[in-house]
């Protein structure tokens, strides 16, 4: 995507055809800074800090952290330890799983010489597959969006998402956002309703900084606003991401997306998330019970970083010192109060019935297990 007219990936090899270099989501929007991650403990520590976020840019981060741990060391053992140490950095976002998965199915019957060109190759073919996924949600998101819009073709079409569901969340378009992109590309006016999304801020930090650069007309909210907005009918749309989708269509993302959800259908908005295949969890059911989330640091609610008067970015503390604070960061929303998904497939129900009619037809690529 672009900014300042350049084109950018949230990932790519660096010059020297090996290291990876990531844009550091933890210095948006005051900083764009590149970090570069030369081995796989680099890659551990980008996932565990949110250097790097978002759950397709999770998967394919893990799969180029297997390519470098496997480039220093081809041996069982070290492919072994980084498929672990990997695994144990974000448990939420199912793509992760999915993409060690795939990347131990390649490379473990391969004889260890062999393996890093192979690993190389195999990341590469994933971060491939999520823009092209992006490319594809983003035009069957297009038809949707252009469907909502002819209901009132005198305005622009007002649509409130939640989190980062954008390029920075993927490797290049976005899941929830590649509908906004092509809608923009396209000339459907949209106007897109940013939640804050506390307390990491990735909507006011990273939506509002993709959406910017873009060029797409945004409006920053508090978290709690977006049931009011509903209420007198400000929001024709609510379109998210997805960090896992269970086979009966229940969905764990951002924090607060649920809340959204409810508000959502007491008020009659239509309620989409964007998704590839790679965040279907085909070996889950309920999501309440099955999906595990991610508890992250107290620091993360008791304060918030942001730049100050010098221009410098630091963080400051909202709370009383020593104040207790619990901070989840995914919670469930039920398939029962989402009305459709869009996957790079197209559209269809949040249920067994709709996830099957999508992926049944040919031997699609699985996450997790199925
Ligand atoms: O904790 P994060 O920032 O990795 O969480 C990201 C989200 O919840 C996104 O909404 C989700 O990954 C959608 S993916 C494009």
């Amino acid at each position: 995507m672009r900014i300042a007219g350049r084109h950018w990936r949230s990932i790519a090899l660096a010059a020297d055809g090996w290291s990876l270099e990531v844009i550091d989501q933890t210095r948006l929007p005051f900083a764009f800074e590149l970090q570069r991650l030369r081995c796989v403990e680099d890659a551990v520590r980008a996932l565990c800090t949110m250097i790097v976020r978002g759950a397709p840019l999770i998967g394919v981060t893990a799969a180029y952290g297997v390519a470098l741990a496997v480039r220093s060391d081809a041996t069982d053992a070290s492919l072994g330890r980084a498929l672990q140490m990997l695994g144990a950095t974000r448990p939420t976002a199912v793509n992760l799983a999915w993409a060690l998965a795939r990347m131990a199915a390649v490379l473990r019957p391969l004889a260890p010489g062999q393996r890093a060109d192979r690993a190389y190759t195999e990341a590469a073919a994933i971060a491939e597959e999520d823009v092209r996924c992006g490319q594809a949600i983003g035009q069957h998101g297009l038809a949707l969006l252009r469907r909502l819009a002819a209901a009132h073709p005198e305005r622009p079409l007002n649509v409130l998402t939640h989190c980062n569901a954008g390029w920075l969340a993927c490797v290049d378009w976005g899941t929830a956002l590649a509908p906004l992109y092509a809608a923009h590309e396209a000339g459907l006016p949209v106007h897109v309703y940013v939640d804050e999304t506390r307390p990491r801020n990735q909507g006011a930090a990273l939506t509002a900084f993709e959406l910017g650069a873009h060029g797409v007309p945004y409006t920053l909210l508090a978290d709690n606003a977006g049931g009011h907005l509903m209420q007198r009918g400000r929001i024709d749309v609510c379109l998210v991401g997805c960090d896992r989708m269970t086979a009966r269509g229940d969905v764990a993302n951002k924090i607060g997306t649920y809340l959204k959800a409810l508000a959502a259908h007491d008020n009659d908005v239509p309620f989409h998330v964007a998704l590839p295949f790679s965040s279907i969890d085909w070996t889950l059911d309920d999501g309440f019970a099955e999906i595990p989330i991610e508890e992250r640091a107290p620091d993360e609610v008791t304060h918030v970083a942001g730049r100050d008067e010098t221009g410098r970015i630091v963080s400051v503390a909202l709370a009383p010192h020593g104040a207790a604070a619990a901070n989840p960061a995914f919670d469930v929303t039920p398939a029962r109060l989402i009305t459709g998904i869009i996957t790079e497939r197209g559209l269809a129900d949040a249920s067994r019935t709709g996830l099957t009619a999508l992926y049944r037809s040919t031997r699609a690529p699985r996450a997790a297990g199925a």
